[in-house]
């Protein structure tokens, strides 16, 4: 039977993230359109978002926070390419995105002391076999898997070397520990369901004597530079972007942070994220044919909730027999606009992905359930009939 109600808001996408519940266009109206980003009144906004942001992750003075270039990928690769070559590297990498860090290390920079700390889909790398005399670089959280490393306890406070952390789908969703975390970078996009394009980058004041320090051995572009005659431009880090940022954008950024205000701030954020993946969860736990990806509790994500389809029949599928099936299931969810982008990761193993975090509503996630189910049962009964 079809259920009768249907998710107000069928956005369950990992990125681009829901917008927050009530956004119009009209919260566009007061952007500082046409105007030069570096005169006052985009600037004055410019410079909104970052202490906003830094409000909002409860970030310590000690840390600087900016506007950059690019998104995440952007941001993640600033960071790599600026800090990166001074000592040996550990990367760890459980899911895509771990994996792509990986690859500009190693086959575009090109350093030859890294260890690569590889685990399955659905697994976390060994945590314990981390060097922190070497500079360490991991995912907080592996949108592809939803695998997350378990808080920050692992992470050494007298290291040596700089934790560099893509944080986009753990900023504003989960608490993160700065004084564990020397580089963190995130975009719009994500948990706040701003727009893309734009990244953040927060730098510790271990990551900045780096940049003061060290100068790598290769050429960067200028869309990465943050230093000016070996001293960090900290201009980028008070609203003066190095290229010209989109003020629409911006303004939306805004909304979004005072929407997250609002409700409640950080803790708040953390708090709808959390009631968000219960509510899935709870179906989860109540549903034979479906289970987390992430085997392990404590390392399981809060947003980008990965969950594999354990029915002996689909476990009997070839691979992509398995994917055609999740992508059936999507497909019908999305032509009911019930739930829009939930099929796994295209290089997940084959899978369903929901978003959960802060701009998601709870009783969103509790209608999805039911319908998940009417749409497994939908596609289990056509594959039976055609056999
Ligand atoms: C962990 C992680 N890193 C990097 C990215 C790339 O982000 P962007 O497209 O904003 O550059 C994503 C996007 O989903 C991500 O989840």
């Amino acid at each position: 039977m079809k259920p009768n109600l249907k998710p107000e808001r069928p956005q369950f996408s990992s990125g681009p993230c829901v917008k927050r519940p009530g956004w119009t266009p009209s919260v566009l109206a007061e952007a500082a359109l046409g105007r030069s980003h570096r005169a006052s009144p985009a600037k004055e906004r410019l410079a909104e978002v970052i202490e906003r942001c830094r409000t909002l992750l409860a970030l310590p003075a000690s840390h600087l926070i900016g506007i950059v270039p690019a998104s995440d990928t952007g941001a993640v690769e600033m960071a790599l390419w600026s800090l990166l070559g001074a000592r040996g590297v550990d990367i760890l990498a459980w899911e895509s995105f771990g994996h792509g860090w990986v690859t500009d290390v190693v086959k575009q920079l090109r350093l030859e002391d890294v260890r690569v700390l590889v685990a399955d889909y659905g697994e976390i790398s060994d945590l314990a076999a981390v060097d922190f005399a070497r500079d360490v670089v991991f995912c907080w959280n592996g949108t592809t898997s939803g695998v997350r490393v378990p808080g920050g306890a692992w992470i050494a406070d007298d290291r040596l070397g700089l934790t560099i952390v893509d944080a986009t789908s753990a900023a504003f969703a989960m608490a993160l520990p700065w004084d564990k975390i020397d580089v963190a970078t995130f975009s719009w996009q994500k948990a706040l369901g701003g727009e893309a394009q734009h990244g953040m980058l927060v730098l510790g004041p271990r990551a900045v004597e780096r940049l003061e320090s060290y100068q790598p051995a290769w050429p960067l572009p200028k869309l990465f530079r943050m230093t000016k005659g070996g001293k960090l431009n900290r201009d980028i880090f008070a609203g003066a972007t190095v290229n010209t940022p989109s003020l629409l954008a911006t303004e939306d950024m805004l909304d979004a942070l005072r929407w997250a205000e609002a409700v409640g701030g950080g803790p708040a954020l953390v708090r709808r994220t959390e009631d968000n993946y219960r509510a899935l969860a709870r179906w989860v736990e109540a549903t034979s044919w479906i289970d987390f990806l992430a085997r392990e509790p404590a390392v399981r994500s809060t947003t980008s909730i990965c969950l594999k389809l354990v029915a002996p029949w689909f476990l009997a599928l070839s691979e992509s027999e398995q994917r055609a099936v999740t992508k059936a299931i999507a497909d019908r969810l999305a032509a009911e606009d019930v739930a829009y982008d939930i099929n796994g990761y295209r290089d997940a193993p084959p899978g369903l992905r929901v978003w959960c975090g802060a701009t998601v509503d709870a009783e969103d996630v509790a209608r999805l359930g039911p319908w998940l189910d009417w749409a497994y049962a939908e596609v289990e009964a056509r594959r039976r009939t055609a056999a």
